[in-house]
């Protein structure tokens, strides 16, 4: 972790009265004279294509590049002219933005709903949160890469004394998706001879799959789940035990699970031992959480000193979070782009394009962050909002993406706003075929941007000597109507560090998002009712009934009677077949 002397301040601003850290303007953001004024700039704006924009300004290419550390962000095929930023630049500033970010740093109550803190920063950096914090960060920490060292250099073994070169994380959603993707983005550097494996879906296929292919005698499973309630984690994590302990006996079970949870009493019914406990605390969100002890397997399969420059290129990011100006702040510039895009141009969904098959989880996990922290439709305040807020986040990785949705993208007739990320070098250090990579990003950029008119379509036609009547017949189709914006963030390579910086700059350009759009990005009570009527719901005939709906348990609510019929559906075909 990087230390910084100096805490953020709450930076003022002499125009007009700053609200609150919370933000807590009484009314909507959308009353706002500035946000009024975004509203008739996008109508100025979707009259212009982005070949226009290009040809007023010659020099938009560098005018919308901001280039900070390892990072080049180019936004310039963004559908904006200079006033477009300064006007969110300025909402940004009369929401309180600036108030927020040293807010959340501080440790502020921000999650307003739940009363809690938002501190995932003071995991990566010692000058994010409290000194009470910091001290249990440290200790965590220590913990972790002690035992971590222990399991890598064989300190630590299974009950037959057999060394662990598998490891089974058994979590889902924040559980699962940051340290997979960490374990997956940087395979290349993978050490110490431990083997990651995921098991997140209740239906318990990736379970068998393990289960098949791996000797518990050398497998060590991390049971990772905050609260420890999750249906699916402790169903997998059930039937995994009943396997390790089926294979090895009961005492088997102390040497192969370990837990990273916040709840202890969970963790002492499924018989964790305590020396094999990892903890949590409730100000960090499971999606914010792979820079906790979430990140237990991926540490183990890169070592601590790898997982220290992760936390390291995170810690940087929040550093620049903090302290640049919002007109060179990639989080901020990146975050209000997204609020224009969804907001103000309406266009419903972003995808997250990264040229670089190591990131192939990425989009999975932008998922999350972005429609868990930000998929609301009330304020803060409860009040409902008359806006757009979070896009619809999806993705794969170009080049494959370009063979499968891409027509879609270019000609299809919803506009995507569109996420481009590319290192410079592939993860083994290859420049030549990452070179392939970049030329076909850039040449997607391009097309998405500026596209191909009829006049080019003729004319290209013309010159291949294809006849006027087939010109006639076919020119349509080969249109490209361009003005697909996009942003492109090149770096010099999917490291440890950069991959931190990579996730720290997505969280903190969601927080800017959140608090542009007034919402609390940090709670998800909309993950909630469908857990709750999943209680009631029972394919066993175990309540006394003939038709296969348990009484006991009781389906309730509107629509019960046809969720009671596909339940005896259900059951009906299984005697049957
Ligand atoms: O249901 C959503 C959610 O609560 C996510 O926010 C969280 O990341 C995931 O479930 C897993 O929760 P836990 O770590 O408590 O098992």
């Amino acid at each position: 972790m990087s230390p910084t002397p100096t805490p953020p301040s709450t930076p003022t601003s002499s125009l007009s009265p700053a609200p609150s850290a919370g933000g807590a303007l009484s009314s909507l953001h959308s009353t706002l004279p500035q946000w009024r004024a975004l509203v008739e700039h996008a109508h100025e704006i979707e009259t212009m294509h982005l070949r226009a924009l290009e040809s007023a300004d010659a020099r938009r290419w560098q005018n919308f590049q901001v280039e900070s550390g390892p990072w080049l962000f180019d936004m310039s095929r963004q559908r904006i002219v200079s006033k477009t930023l300064l006007k969110l630049l300025e909402l940004a500033r009369v929401v309180g933005l600036e108030a927020r970010i040293a807010a959340m740093f501080r440790g502020d109550l921000i999650n307003n709903t739940e009363q809690r803190a938002v501190l995932h920063t003071a995991l990566r950096s010692n000058f994010a949160g409290g000194i009470d914090v910091q001290a249990e960060v440290h200790a965590s920490r220590q913990k972790i890469s002690s035992f971590v060292g222990a399991v890598r250099a064989g300190r630590v073994l299974g009950c037959t004394g057999a060394k662990l070169t598998q490891v089974v994380n058994i979590g889902i959603g924040g559980s699962d998706l940051g340290p997979l993707l960490v374990c997956d983005a940087l395979k290349a550097q993978w050490s110490g001879g431990l083997t990651p494996h995921f098991v997140s879906n209740v239906d318990r296929t990736q379970l068998y799959d393990v289960m098949r292919a791996l000797n518990p005698a050398e497998t060590l499973v991390v049971v990772c789940s905050k609260t420890f309630t999750t249906q699916e984690t402790q169903a997998n994590a059930n039937a995994a035990r009943a396997w390790v302990v089926g294979a090895l006996g009961e005492a088997a079970a102390a040497k192969h699970f370990v837990a990273v949870s916040t709840n202890a009493a969970a963790m002492d019914a499924f018989g964790i031992a305590t020396e094999n406990r990892f903890t949590m605390w409730d100000w960090v969100g499971g999606r914010y959480s792979v820079w906790s002890a979430v990140g237990l397997v991926a540490e183990l399969v890169l070592g601590s000193e790898r997982f220290e420059e992760f936390l390291g290129g995170a810690s940087a990011m929040d550093k620049h979070f903090i302290h640049t100006p919002f007109e060179k702040n990639l989080p901020v510039l990146m975050g209000l782009l997204s609020v224009w895009n969804r907001t103000f141009l309406k266009l419903p969904t972003l995808a997250v394009l990264p040229y670089d098959q190591r990131l192939a989880r990425l989009p999975a996990y932008l998922q999350q962050l972005q429609m868990e922290s930000n998929g609301k439709s009330v304020s803060r305040e409860g009040k409902s909002v008359d806006f757009a807020t979070a896009p619809v986040v999806w993705g794969e990785p170009g080049s494959n993406a370009q063979h499968s949705f891409f027509q879609m993208l270019h000609q299809g007739t919803p506009t995507t706003a569109l996420d481009f990320i590319t290192p410079l070098r592939g993860s083994w250090g290859d420049t030549e075929a990452q070179d392939l990579a970049l030329q076909n990003c850039f040449a997607q950029a391009q097309a998405f941007a500026f596209g191909h008119n009829l006049e080019e379509v003729r004319h290209e036609m013309q010159k291949a000597g294809v006849a006027a009547d087939q010109i006639a017949r076919l020119g349509a189709h080969r249109v490209y109507e361009g003005n697909r914006p996009s942003s492109l963030l090149l770096y010099p390579q999917t490291t440890a560090a950069t991959l931190g910086g990579l996730l720290a700059l997505y969280e903190h350009s969601v927080f800017v998002q959140g608090s542009v759009w007034g919402l609390n990005s940090f709670d998800q009570f909309g993950v909630e009712l469908g857990k709750k009527l999943a209680t009631g719901i029972s394919m066993r005939n175990d309540g006394g009934s003939q038709d296969g709906v348990s009484r006991k348990e009781g389906l309730s609510g509107p629509g019960s009677e046809g969720i009671a019929a596909l339940v005896r559906y259900v059951v009906r075909q299984r005697m049957m077949s």
